[in-house]
């Protein structure tokens, strides 16, 4: 008895201190109990999956049974568990396409759902709108957010702008994961807290709605049509077969890419030869490649 009470007392003091500090308020969780923990992403080059992953680790480790699983437009809405979880990056100051559509379609749970999102970005003051999108979807599903967060992690939007090296991205990693490990911890200590949204200083107001309107209207539904490969393309189908939305099809021994695509780079990022790019000012030959390294996407097997 003396573990979970002491336990128990540590986890007091943390959430007084916490809510004397005035940061943040807490949220009514059953944490002495093992719960269920349901957690959701979708990721292009795995930094979405790194930071789940990292919290997985530390629910499993205080005991807490915890799933984790890509978010699918097919597959069947969630059940409700004690806490569940979403973690998406930031496109454009928005979510993927595919990450609203999967929220929109969720089913209202019977109960208030106890929910957190956490956003991975390039650079945490370029979120824009991508939090609060969740936050109001979720909460006409009978969500109660008690946690939102920004992370930084390696930009991988090849097509755009030069993702980091090696030595730029692993510390970047380190810290995500520093910061995803504390957010699980307050989670489990029962501490609410919530991210404030901000103008990007880059882009001021008028870019922000710009570029997040642009980009949700007509970017996505369109800029696969850009997607060119070089002479170096030698037909592996590599591309083809660790597309999360199933978007190219081989013509030819060449890629061709199709609407359903959320421009989540995983293509351009894994292609062996370098060899995807995109018209207008898409040009990636003098570009680094970048993915998180511990992300082994699936392969689709139906590809010979
Ligand atoms: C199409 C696209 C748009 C992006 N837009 C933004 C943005 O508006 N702000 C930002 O900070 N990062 C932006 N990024 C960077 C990603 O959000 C960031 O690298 C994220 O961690 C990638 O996560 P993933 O590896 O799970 O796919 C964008 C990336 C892509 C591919
Ligand atoms: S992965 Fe690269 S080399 Fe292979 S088919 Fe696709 S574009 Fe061509
Ligand atoms: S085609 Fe490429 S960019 Fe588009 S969803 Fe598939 S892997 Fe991502």
């Amino acid at each position: 008895m003396v573990g979970p009470t002491l336990q128990g007392t540590k986890r007091y003091i943390i959430r007084r201190m916490s809510s004397l500090r005035g940061m943040t308020s807490l949220y009514n969780l059953q944490i002495d109990k093992n719960m269920r923990i349901e957690l959701k992403y979708f990721t292009g080059t795995g930094n979405s999956l790194k930071v789940l992953n990292t919290s997985k680790d530390v629910f499993t480790e205080a005991n807490h049974t915890t799933g984790i699983s890509a978010i699918g437009l097919n597959e069947k809405s969630l059940n409700g568990s004690d806490l569940l979880g979403f973690c998406f990056p930031v496109y454009a100051f928005g979510i993927p396409r595919i990450c609203r559509k999967y929220l929109k379609k969720m089913k209202k749970f019977n109960r208030k759902q106890n929910t957190f999102i956490i956003i991975t970005a390039g650079d945490p003051d370029e979120s824009g709108f991508s939090v609060n999108e969740c936050v109001r979807i979720l909460r006409k599903k009978n969500c109660e957010v008690i946690y939102t967060a920004v992370l930084q992690m390696p930009i991988n939007w090849t097509v755009s702008m030069n993702p980091p090296s090696k030595e730029e991205y692993i510390p970047i990693i380190h810290e995500g994961v520093k910061q995803s490990r504390a957010i699980a911890t307050d989670l489990l200590n029962g501490i609410k807290k919530h991210h404030t949204f901000n103008i990007p200083k880059r882009y001021g107001r008028f870019g922000l709605y710009k570029e997040y309107l642009l980009f949700k209207y007509l970017g996505i539904y369109n800029l696969w049509r850009l997607f060119q490969v070089y002479d170096s393309c030698n037909g592996c189908q590599i591309c083809s077969k660790i597309c999360p939305t199933n978007s190219i099809t081989m013509v030819g021994k060449k890629p061709k890419w199709g609407s359903t695509c959320e421009q989540c780079m995983r293509c351009v990022n894994f292609c062996p030869n370098k060899s995807i790019y995109q018209s207008y000012n898409g040009d990636t030959t003098a570009r680094n490649r970048y993915y998180e390294p511990d992300f082994k996407p699936s392969l689709r097997k139906d590809l010979a």
